[in-house]
């Protein structure tokens, strides 16, 4: 962003949060921001500025059904922090917070931004927790092989851990500066809370060895306020069933269990026309409740959800504000027709406060160093180091 943008952007923010929490007039604070900005080509948010721009980025959140808490959402203001292995420990901090007993709360942990020539350090993961892929000589992937990039990526750089399960945790990879090598830290297993998957009817089903962790957390995608991008500012909501038991577990370019399931299950799969695919996937997202359920951990159903969204949407529209929001991504990837948000269109207005994803965090998630070197334009690249 040039500095007009960046200032046209802050004022445009402070003013929205002076109006929206009634903080009177902003000119003293704008004239402040002039100041910082002409001295340092950047300006520092007010511990209430960052919490509100957070949260507001909750909310326009285009893609999330999850919005109705959105001002429930808490912040780990940790922008001093610079070392690698210290936002590697607060991650894993994070995670412990954000699930006390199986109890989630939404939260965010916000490190240092990018400022002029200085810019923040970044993670690499999509998300804290996820699982590694495996690519066998055969192409097979063991694991979830939407991690398959950044598994290479860690071997690349030393990482030894993984038991070569088909749910083993990546280790994080944290980048302090753009041009350091990034480092691999295996996260404590007590910051990886995971729910072992049952089913209410069919006993045998623990024997399939499935699981899945319980926080989704992204961790690579940009929380941007009033021109200020944090780069590293992982944050997560809880999950809702069809997230894992429709599409991580589900997809056929992850786990893909469904062939097995169906047949497990004796359903016939000689023609789609039997509807397996369908069924086995009502079981499965059966099982993924079931067992969040069983194991004391937060879990919301798509229909819940949906309710909740429009819930959202009509109290945001009581306070004279339009919600944006994704078709798309908003009905859920199973029974779309049988949830409320489906029979409706929406505003589909992108506002900031925003969590953005830049496309260099897409290539450092799938680990493509290389990608990543040349769009941030570095002089030194670290790759070769590696
Ligand atoms: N869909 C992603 C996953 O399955 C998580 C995205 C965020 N989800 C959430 N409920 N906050 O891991």
């Amino acid at each position: 962003m040039r500095p007009a943008e960046v200032a046209r952007a802050a004022a445009d923010f402070v003013r929205r949060h002076h109006s929206e929490e009634q903080l009177g007039d902003p000119a003293p604070r704008l004239a402040e921001i002039d100041t910082e900005l002409a001295a340092t080509g950047t300006y520092t948010h007010t511990p209430q500025e960052l919490v509100f721009g957070a949260r507001v980025a909750w909310r326009n959140a285009n893609r999330c059904i999850g919005r109705l808490y959105w001002r429930s959402l808490r912040v780990r203001d940790l922008r001093g922090l610079t070392g690698a292995q210290e936002i590697a420990a607060a991650c894993a901090d994070h995670l412990r917070e954000a699930a006390p007993g199986g109890r989630i709360r939404p939260l965010i942990t916000v490190f240092a931004p990018d400022a002029p020539g200085r810019p923040g350090p970044r993670i690499w993961n999509e998300q804290l927790i996820r699982y590694a892929g495996y690519v066998q000589r055969d192409g097979h992937v063991v694991g979830d092989p939407r991690g398959a990039g950044l598994t290479a990526l860690a071997r690349r750089l030393g990482w030894h851990g993984g038991a070569g399960t088909p749910f083993d945790v990546l280790p994080l990879v944290v980048q302090r500066v753009p041009h350091e090598k990034p480092r691999c830290f295996d996260l404590p297993p007590d910051a990886v809370l995971e729910v072992p998957l049952q089913h209410p009817e069919f006993t045998w089903w623990p024997e399939l060895g499935l699981r899945w962790h319980a926080v989704p957390a992204l961790a690579n995608m940009c929380l941007e306020i009033g021109g200020i991008c944090y780069g590293a500012a992982p944050f997560n909501g809880w999950y809702m069933g069809t997230e894992i038991g429709a599409r991580n577990l589900a997809d056929t370019d992850r786990y893909n269990l469904l062939p097995y399931l169906a047949h497990r299950l004796g359903l016939d799969t000689s023609s789609d026309r039997s509807l397996w695919k369908d069924r086995a996937l009502v079981e499965l997202n059966r099982s993924v409740l079931h067992s969040f359920d069983r194991a004391g951990v937060t879990i919301a159903d798509h229909h819940t959800e949906s309710h909740r969204f429009l819930t959202h949407i009509g109290r945001e529209e009581a306070r004279g504000r339009t919600v944006g929001a994704d078709w798309s991504w908003i009905v859920p990837p199973m029974s779309g027709s049988t949830t409320a948000v489906f029979h409706r269109t929406y505003d589909t207005t992108e506002s900031t406060p925003s969590f953005v994803h830049h496309p260099d965090a897409h290539a450092r998630a799938r680990g493509e160093e290389r990608a990543v070197t040349r769009h941030d334009r570095q002089p030194t690249p670290w790759h070769d180091l590696v």
